[in-house]
């Protein structure tokens, strides 16, 4: 049974559309990540499942019991579902554990043990409860607001960038601490995130929303490989895209002939590669008749453990006259070729048609 289901969800500010027909369905225990431009309605869409925003129209509900359904609406904070906004919002006038223990009821004889469970749950130390939000760093900040979300035992968690403030090396350990407080308590949860390789690892299921609208829900790997456009390709990773002409279950194009996965495709079409389906190699070694293009590189920005190629394919057949010409790849850096090389490209794999 799906935990939390949306549907046709329609939500307006005056004439600004922030959410349209939105249908999702979340299963129990899983994990859900929401990507998309910034202003697309991500965090209107949590704020509405969370009971602090109201839809126009739709239908919300959670394990079969409706939460919202015009005029008809269970008030926030009997939801059962944590929410950790994007910008954490401690409460700076309360010490970490009144921001903890804020949900909590005051008769309840367990609060200052379940404060301290949370504490450590999300491995911060006991002796910070009597501290204020403004002594914390902004990763212990976030973890308060973790353990704030979870006091109630939600069934339902909603993660708005909650990472985004942090810098890298803290975004990945407290996304760990994260992970794996979710992974203990089966709580089923949403994550908003702009980071592209966070919503790719963090879910079992991906949604791209754009403009109010999700345009393509499904898993991460599915949509990573086989986005439903170009915009879609581009905001979850770096895109090859080319055009092509489709026969017979190939596609021909500068970078040579490419299989495809339906057959019964025809004629002219733009194609996507993930740069990781392609190989370089100098042309020395490659085989004759190996399918595949020659092409130079003309610039190489060096990045760490990989550089950033630009590739020059040769003049390409009047046809393709909006073909790539130039594309850029990532290659191990100790393995880049010089700029001015020429390097015989070859790529693994099926392209998707877009
Ligand atoms: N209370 C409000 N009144 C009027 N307009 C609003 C309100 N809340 C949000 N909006 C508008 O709705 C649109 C969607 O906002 P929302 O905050 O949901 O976007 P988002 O996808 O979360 O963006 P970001 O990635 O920048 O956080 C924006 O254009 C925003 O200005
Ligand atoms: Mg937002």
């Amino acid at each position: 049974m799906s935990t939390l289901e949306l549907n046709a969800i329609d939500k307006s500010y005056g004439p600004l559309r922030v959410a349209e027909k939105i249908d999702l369905s979340v299963e129990a225990g899983s994990r859900t990540a929401i990507v998309g431009p910034s202003g697309s309605g991500k965090t209107t869409l949590l704020r509405m499942i969370a009971g602090f925003e109201f839809p126009d129209r739709g239908r919300i509900s959670l394990d079969g019991k409706v939460l919202f359904d015009a005029p008809a609406a269970v008030p926030a904070h009997q939801r059962r579902i944590g929410y950790v906004p994007q910008d954490g919002a401690l409460f700076p006038h309360m010490s970490i554990a009144a921001n903890i223990g804020f949900g909590l009821s005051d008769n309840n004889a367990g609060k200052p043990q379940r404060v301290a469970e949370l504490m450590e749950l999300v491995e911060l130390d006991a002796r910070m409860l009597k501290s204020w939000p403004h002594e914390l760093s902004g990763g212990q900040q976030q973890r308060v607001a973790l353990a704030r979300a979870l006091a109630q035992r939600p069934t339902l968690m909603l993660l708005d960038e909650p990472f985004s403030a942090l810098d890298t090396g803290l975004r990945t350990s407290i996304r760990k601490v994260v992970e794996q407080v979710l992974a203990e308590t089966g709580v089923t949860s949403i994550l908003v995130t702009h980071d592209q390789s966070e919503a790719l690892s963090f879910a079992d299921q991906l949604a791209v929303m754009r403009k109010g609208k999700l345009v393509q829900v499904g898993r991460p790997r599915d949509l990573y490989l086989y986005p439903s456009d170009e915009e879609a390709a581009r905001f979850l990773g770096d895109a090859i895209i080319v055009p092509a002409r489709l026969e017979s279950g190939w596609a021909n194009c500068e970078l040579g002939q490419i299989p495809i996965f339906d057959r019964t495709r025809t004629g002219n079409a733009q194609i996507m590669l993930r740069p990781e389906q392609l190989q370089l190699r100098d042309t020395v070694t490659c085989e004759n008749g190996s399918d595949g293009c020659l092409a130079t590189v003309t610039e190489s920005d060096f990045g760490g453990h990989a550089s950033l190629l630009t590739l020059q394919l040769p003049s390409a057949p009047l046809d393709m006259h909006r073909g790539a010409r130039v594309i850029q790849v990532r290659s191990l850096s100790i393995h880049a070729p010089k700029v001015g090389s020429t390097v015989f490209l070859t790529v693994m794999g099926h392209a998707h048609i877009l």
